[in-house]
């Protein structure tokens, strides 16, 4: 499995994505579609996007009861989409029946990470909202071995956490990492952050990688910078 540069295509609109794309005239980047760029235009950015010979990774983050899960992860499956992700939090049940959903009937399925804790869950928020008493640190890893159980590729996870995640849940055990900045960028909103060569040095599989590419003045040299510093 390669190392790979996901560009997080956080635009809200068609027009504003494809212009974007226009740039990009020699490579092909894994590009990331959340849930403003879906919600706005529909599946049929994910298939036009396809068609024009991308990998997606669709990240709406999927949350309910098992049999739900399952069939909208057979949606997804259809559109082809190269990988997909849901919250841990749903329980192994349900991520098993999301394999299940995803898994095509010719054996072949996307990729599909889970999220554990949020980043934007503090440990105070966690225990007095949720009732989740444990350590932060301690859930995290918890949720990434469920994961692993219920048969998925990884999770998604601050830089910061891969190397912890992987000595717990093996080096096979697939961790994607957005909150990378160059060392000389912009933080912007990011907290907890790393640069794309330190994220390589701690073993994520995955950077994504929004705004200090698609905010560049030259986005396709931000995108090769990326590329060289994290796959080399
Ligand atoms: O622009 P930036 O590089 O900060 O974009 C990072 C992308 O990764 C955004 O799409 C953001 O929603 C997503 N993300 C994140 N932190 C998480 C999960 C997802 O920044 N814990």
């Amino acid at each position: 499995m390669g190392k790979d540069v996901i560009i997080a295509c956080d635009f809200n609109g068609k027009k504003e994505v494809f212009d974007f794309l226009d740039k990009f005239t020699e490579e092909k980047p894994y590009l990331k579609i959340g849930m403003e760029l879906f919600y706005a235009e529909g599946p049929e950015i994910v298939r036009e996007i396809k068609k024009r010979g991308h990998k997606i990774f669709l990240d709406l983050k999927l949350h309910d009861i098992p049999n739900t899960v399952m069939k909208a992860m057979k949606v997804l499956s259809n559109l082809d989409v190269d990988m997909c992700n849901l919250h841990a939090a749903g329980t192994i049940a349900m991520m098993e029946a999301a394999i299940k959903g995803l898994t095509r009937e010719d054996g072949t399925r996307p990729m599909l990470i889970a999220v554990t804790q949020l980043t934007s869950t503090s440990q105070e928020r966690m225990q007095e909202e949720l009732l989740i008493n444990e350590k932060i640190e301690d859930v995290v890893v918890k949720y990434a071995e469920n994961a692993k159980v219920a048969g998925l590729d990884g999770i998604v996870c601050s830089p910061l956490e891969a190397a912890f995640v992987k000595e717990n849940c093996g080096k096979e055990f697939i961790t994607v990492t957005p909150g990378v900045r160059f060392a000389d960028g912009e933080v912007g909103d990011q907290v907890r952050i790393t640069t794309p060569e330190k994220a390589k040095e701690i073993g994520s599989d995955y950077i994504v990688v929004g705004r200090p590419i698609t905010q560049a003045e030259d986005p396709v040299a931000a995108y090769r910078r990326c590329v060289a510093e994290f796959v080399g």
